[in-house]
């Protein structure tokens, strides 16, 4: 198959990228990605001299470009985007731009260019804060933030294209993804290495916000599974099945660590914070997909990822995202 990842040199982009290669021998490759500030290509040194890998820099919103770079492809899997919840309540263009615009950019130059399959990453966030139950697919969406409003600007758009032009859409609502290679803005790595530096772990509210954590390995093996075997137009929720309250998680990342209590430091909530995601799996499921890495242990091999990769995460967390945070901080 040959495929077209957008969004390829971020976190999850990046553990599919390489899943995808070693899975299938005669898949190769291209990663068009535009390098914001979350495009890391060093979560790909391993594979850039694959024979069955190709990097382009370029822009999803960039209409031509993706067009020349989708021609000939057999599927197009989109990561593309801006991922960050709280930098959607400060910046929240970008969102736009790259959540919904990009995602119609794609949908038009698949369905000009005929290509057979779209799977498109949507998030379990835009079906909103659920105080008891799992989501269904067919669930109403809900989304509280412009992050998880954009994501589901770009989940409808998909689903429209479908219903109107039969474009063959595959849309993938999945739960919080941790593991290697997650920029450490994102709680579990901001966390694990906050803590390796003795640095305070800033915890939102009360703490008892929960989130359904899935290992981002188990993950890729879903997506995979729903780009080869989805049914056109459909949705497939795809959840971690191990739901925890960030305090606890909190003091997991701490006993992992070996670190104390008496670095968590509680911030003041951030506006419009879903208190709890859920969603149902069971359709993916009976497409034939487990989570095989329990929570416990998957969270303890990334923080040993993080232990051993010092050289990947300090320079990130000495610049952009350091100002990032002292802003975000500093009055709280
Ligand atoms: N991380 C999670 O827990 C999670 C959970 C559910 C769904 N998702 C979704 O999965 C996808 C990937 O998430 P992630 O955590 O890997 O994000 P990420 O922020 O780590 O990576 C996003 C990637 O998209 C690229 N990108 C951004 N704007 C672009 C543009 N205009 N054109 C081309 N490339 C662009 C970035 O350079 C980066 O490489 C996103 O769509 C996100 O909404 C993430």
């Amino acid at each position: 198959m040959k495929l077209v990842v957008t969004g390829g040199a971020g976190f999850i982009g990046s553990n599919f990228i390489r899943h995808v290669l070693a899975a299938h021998a005669d898949d190769s490759i291209v990663n068009l990605d535009k390098l914001t500030y979350a495009g890391n290509l060093k979560n790909l040194a391993d594979v850039t001299d694959s024979p069955r890998y190709r990097f382009v820099h370029g822009d999803v919103c960039d209409a031509k470009m993706v067009r020349d770079v989708l021609r000939g492809a057999d599927a197009v899997v989109n990561f593309a985007a801006e991922s960050h919840v709280d930098r959607s309540l400060v910046e929240p263009d970008a969102f736009l731009r790259t959540d919904v615009f990009g995602v119609f950019t794609l949908l038009e130059a698949v369905r000009e260019l005929s290509i057979p399959r779209l799977v498109h990453i949507s998030t379990d966030e835009v079906y909103g804060s659920l105080a008891t139950g799992s989501a269904r697919e067919s669930d109403p969406l809900r989304p509280s933030n412009p992050y998880s409003a954009s994501k589901a600007g770009g989940d409808l758009l998909a689903l429209a294209y479908w219903q109107t032009h039969r474009v063959p859409v595959v849309v993938t609502r999945s739960s919080n993804n941790f593991g290697p290679f997650q920029y450490p803005e994102k709680v579990i790595p901001l966390f694990i290495t906050n803590a390796l530096d003795d640095q305070p772990l800033p915890l939102y509210g009360d703490g008892r916000n929960v989130r359904d954590w899935l290992y981002v390995v188990d993950n890729c093996t879903a997506l995979d599974l729903v780009l080869r075997k989805g049914k056109d137009g459909e949705v497939y929720n795809i959840g971690g099945g191990h739901e925890v309250e960030n305090i606890v998680l909190t003091r997991d990342i701490l006993r992992l660590t070996g670190k104390p209590e008496t670095l968590i430091r509680p911030v003041k909530d951030r506006p419009g914070h879903d208190r709890r995601y859920s969603v149902d799996s069971k359709k993916v499921r009976q497409l034939g997909w487990t989570p095989k890495h329990p929570f416990g242990k998957a969270l303890e091999t990334t923080v040993a990822w993080f232990r051993e990769h010092e050289a990947w995460w300090r320079p990130l967390k000495s610049g952009e995202l350091k100002a990032w945070y002292r802003q975000q901080y500093e009055n709280r």
